[in-house]
């Protein structure tokens, strides 16, 4: 069994707070008492706890954390610690403002809110430094001491004239010559050539939004940026405690960090997870499936180790629109998706909720009224309860025939295109429909970046994958030509990786050899216009958004055609064997109906493990080399019906085989020993 930590667990635990509630000794006692009734094995300490541990500069006061966790460990509960730095205190804003970040418009921050400091700043950096070696004189040897979270949810960037300077030297670093630099950014265009490098100022929000290398480049450079300051401290915990691992917690789709790059600091990934449960414009069913694909994007910044979710609410947030709370069954479901998904375990934030600041009405396990027989607590331990029967499947990985690949590259490149839909490009919205369009075929898809080996998998869906960065299309010509199945859609491979259009048709970077179309146009839709996509059975798709106009070769079969407009009869869906394998595309937005025309074809070609599944039932898959453990997941309130495998579910530990009803919300785990 692979466990990501010392400790051989699934995770049941959430931030925990001390900190805020020195004051009353009652309550910190008491709360140990309910998280080991809650079923509680671990708690994240000192997210925010900087100005506790360091009151004044050189004043430390690590007494209070080293007996919380002397009593959470004496109770069978582990600790994960934070390093303090998603906030700073108030005395080194005051001494040391040069750590102050500075915003897209050049104004620097006054001191406040979190996720506040400059992370070039070698001030800031030392002060980081220095409170975890004290951190760690203090309760590194601790033995409830689990895992380092580092900081929280990283992210934003600087434009201080440090920052500048480092974003200038990394252009120098990379580009060598200015004229390489000009080249990539063609600043021919609107006069904005380049003399030399310290002409060049990042992409203010009043200043030059114009060269699309230049943002692409500058966003670049803050993940690597950040990434460094990720070093700094990861480093130092490395030297200092080898033996424990480091994480920290990701945001799904964050737009502002390359997660496949920033990971590479990272022991295993965690993420935090609040879908919008009951946004009356989305079904539960539709959220579910999102945050699989939100899960499977996670977990694929580094697919051969297990993640969990790091938080999730057990009941509402503060900060959507609307703060609705979960409806009952909604909460035990998400955590069973999560470790459906490949999750090693389930947190919340929070355990306590505070009495003041903006998250004194966010869910927490504890509400105000300090009780444990609440609907929430009984919630939660219900769920940890079904977890916990869930620990067979820890370190086995997710079973995955086929792969999306998304880059953040080519997803900042699309956002910042001046083309299309300006501002709806609907990226994340294709890429999740898609994900599911796989996953309602019982085909359980991983989400990767570029540069991952595509060896394992019988079928890759290149999904609005923009930007084509020279030699992935070889990649891609290598894994048809050796049998794989390929699906690309619209706008693939428009751009190469500085931005610049492909020459010579698209998809570029010899893609169109693979596929056997060129697309020649594009026509973008006014919301509510449609097109039809008709099939030769006689069937038709709604098309919306996106229609490209392609030219085929002799080779490429026609699957579908444009039923309006004057491209009518122009090819929408194609086929193209090529090598042992076999290409298709799809050059529209079609809706669900037209999609699964495709892609079921392509799968059943390629030789994937297929099954029917009632509407709004999720199947995922994990393996390891004791067991197969296949999920069924009813994201509806109706009941479902599903076909299983002969084994135990291991959340009644009852043999299962045939046919399981599954009731509103219901789930199984079916463990099919091998
Ligand atoms: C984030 C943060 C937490 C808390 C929650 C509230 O995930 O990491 O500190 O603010 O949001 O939902
Ligand atoms: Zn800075």
């Amino acid at each position: 069994m692979k466990t990501i930590t010392k400790a051989p667990i699934l995770f049941r635990g959430g931030d925990y707070n001390p900190d805020q509630w020195l004051d009353r000794p009652d309550i910190l006692e008491k709360d140990v008492e309910m998280m080991k009734k809650a079923g509680m094995n671990t708690a994240t300490l000192g997210v925010f706890a900087w100005a506790k541990y360091e009151p004044q500069e050189g004043e430390y006061d690590f007494a209070w954390l080293r007996e919380t966790m002397d009593r959470l460990y004496a109770a069978g509960i582990y600790t994960e610690l934070a390093t303090p730095c998603g906030a700073k205190p108030n005395w080194m804003a005051k001494k040391y403002p040069e750590i102050l970040r500075v915003q897209a418009n050049g104004v620097t921050d006054h001191q406040g809110m979190r996720h506040n400091a400059c992370p070039s700043s070698p001030i800031y950096r030392e002060k980081v430094h220095n409170i975890i070696e004290k951190l760690v004189e203090a309760v590194g040897d601790h033995p409830g001491l689990i895992l380092w979270h580092i900081s929280n949810e990283l992210g934003g960037d600087c434009y201080c004239p440090r920052c500048q300077t480092r974003f200038r030297d990394w252009l120098r670093d990379k580009y060598k010559t200015i004229d390489a630099l000009n080249h990539a950014w063609w600043t021919g265009f609107w006069s904005h050539h380049y003399n030399d490098f310290d002409e060049i100022e990042p992409p203010f929000e009043n200043g030059e939004q114009s060269l699309l290398g230049l943002k692409l480049d500058w966003r670049r450079f803050t993940t690597w940026n950040m990434t460094d300051y990720v070093h700094s401290e990861t480093e130092l915990l490395h030297k200092l405690t080898p033996n424990v691992p480091i994480t920290t917690n990701l945001m799904e789709y964050f737009p502002g960090l390359d997660y496949h790059y920033l990971q590479k600091e990272l022991d295993f990934v965690c993420w935090d997870s609040y879908p919008h449960w009951g946004r009356p414009d989305r079904s539960i069913t539709t959220t579910f499936a999102m945050t699989a694909f939100d899960h499977a994007l996670i977990r694929g910044c580094k697919r051969d180790v297990p993640f969990f979710t790091m938080e999730s609410t057990p009941s509402l947030v503060n900060w959507h629109e609307y703060n609705k709370l979960k409806r009952p069954g909604v909460n035990r479901l998400q955590g069973l998706q999560t470790v459906a998904c490949g999750g090693d375990g389930v947190q919340y934030f929070q355990w306590r909720k505070g009495r003041g600041g903006t998250e004194q009405w966010h869910g927490a396990v504890v509400d105000h009224d300090g009780r444990d027989d609440t609907r929430v607590f009984k919630d939660v331990t219900e769920t940890n309860a079904a977890l916990n029967a869930l620990t067979p499947v820890i370190g086995s990985l997710p079973r995955a025939e086929a792969a999306l690949i998304f880059d953040w590259d080519s997803r900042w490149a699309l956002e910042d295109a001046w083309g299309m839909q300006i501002q709806q490009k609907n990226l994340r919205e294709t890429v999740c429909a898609l994900h599911e369009q796989l996953g309602r075929c019982g085909v359980d898809a991983d989400v990767i970046g570029v540069e991952e080996s595509l060896d394992r998998y019988k079928v890759v869906v290149l999904p609005m994958l923009y930007m084509v960065k020279p030699g992935f299309g070889e990649k891609i010509r290598q894994f048809v030509a050796n049998g794989g199945t390929v699906i690309g859609t619209y706008l693939l491979g428009y751009v190469n990786d500085s931005t610049l259009a492909w020459l010579g048709g698209f998809p570029g970077d010899g893609l169109r050899e693979v596929f056997g179309v060129t697309a020649t146009e594009l026509d973008t839709l006014y919301p509510g216009e449609r097109n039809t996509a008709a099939f030769p059975d006689g069937s038709k798709a709604a098309i919306q958004d996106y229609c490209e106009l392609l030219e085929t070769t002799d080779n490429t079969d026609v699957l579908a055609t444009y039923g309006e407009d004057f491209y009518k009869g122009y090819a929408v869906a194609t086929h193209h064997a090529f090598g042992k394998g076999h290409a298709y595309y799809v050059a529209a937005r079609m809706d669900a109906d037209g999609n699964a025309k495709v892609f079921r074809a392509a799968m059943a070609q390629a030789g994937c493990t297929m099954q029917t599944l009632p509407d709004g039932v999720e199947y995922h898959c994990r393996e390891d080399e004791r067991a197969v453990y296949h999920f069924y997941l009813n994201t509806t309130e109706t009941d479902k019906t599903v076909a299983v495998p002969t084994g135990a579910d291991l959340l009644t530990g009852k043999t299962v085989s045939g046919e399981v009803t599954l009731g509103r919300y219901g789930a199984c785990a079916v463990e099919v020993v091998k």
